[in-house]
């Protein structure tokens, strides 16, 4: 007998409410992790508005006001506050999850400035955006790891057009030591994990497992490189005490 689970309606319903749910699951997971700062967030946060600060105050007072991407922008938990403070001329916050666009919308709030909202992949956005120099800053905080080697390449390449004169990008990310393999690098981030993260150990295991299968950070000297060869010049702005954590910003050579 049909139940009212086997119309099509209802199971797509109940299929959207366990994403959802999944959803909120690990988003709250994430939470965790930002409410008790393992990966450096606040200390990100501090060296990225100080970076977009003295940027700022170099920029010509006859510029136009500056345009801004952020990708994989998450819910701006702890950027809103740097980003309400900022003359942007507008602000573009792109992530793959839908449902993080917005809760980002609502911790920025009311801003002098047009924002935007994209649900989309990062390198799609790199390849398919026109690539007119327009942009001011360009953001992305732990989101680039998601791509392999040679996107990572394709996006530095690609993002690297859509630069203005005189403009900044700001990664902050997880790394590999030089010459690390990425089993290595798993294996001590998930015993780092296991041993000091103060979290249950069903969020230490789904953490574990999510980086086990997404997470490909780029090895420290290589990405240097590969920046440097489509465009680019690197400074590092900070390192966590982890050898993974790091920022970096990254101008048009
Ligand atoms: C670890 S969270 C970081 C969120 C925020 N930037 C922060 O630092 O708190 C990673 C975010 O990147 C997004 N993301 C992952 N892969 C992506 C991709 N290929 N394109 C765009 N966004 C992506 C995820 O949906 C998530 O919101």
């Amino acid at each position: 007998m049909a139940t009212a689970n086997d119309h099509p309606d209802a199971r797509s319903t109940s299929l959207q409410t366990s994403s959802v749910e999944l959803f909120d699951h690990q988003w709250a997971t994430y939470r965790a992790v930002l409410d008790s700062d393992l990966m450096g967030h606040r200390a990100i946060t501090a060296a990225t508005a100080d970076a977009l600060t003295s940027h700022l105050a170099q920029r010509s007072a006859a510029a136009a006001a500056p345009q801004m991407v952020d990708l994989g922008c998450g819910d701006l938990a702890l950027l809103a506050p740097v980003l309400r403070q900022l003359p942007l001329g507008s602000y573009r916050g792109l992530d793959l999850t839908a449902a993080v666009l917005p809760l980002a919308q609502e911790a920025l709030g009311n801003v002098g400035y047009r924002c935007d909202w994209q649900q989309a992949d990062l390198l799609s956005w790199a390849l398919e955006s026109p690539a007119n120099g327009a942009i001011d800053i360009l953001h992305s905080c732990f989101a680039i790891h998601h791509l392999n080697g040679d996107q990572k390449q394709t996006f530095l390449r690609h993002a690297r057009a859509k630069m203005a004169e005189g403009s900044l990008f700001l990664w902050a990310d997880v790394f590999r030591e030089p010459g690390e393999s990425r089993d290595h690098y798993v294996n001590r981030y998930a015993e780092r994990i296991r041993r000091h993260w103060p979290l249950n150990p069903e969020r230490q295991e789904q953490i574990i497992s999510h980086l086990s299968q997404f997470d490909h950070p780029a090895d420290r000297d290589a990405i240097v490189a590969a920046a440097e060869a489509t465009g680019w010049h690197w400074h590092w702005l900070w390192h966590g005490p982890h050898q993974a954590e790091a920022l970096a910003l990254l101008t048009p050579a």
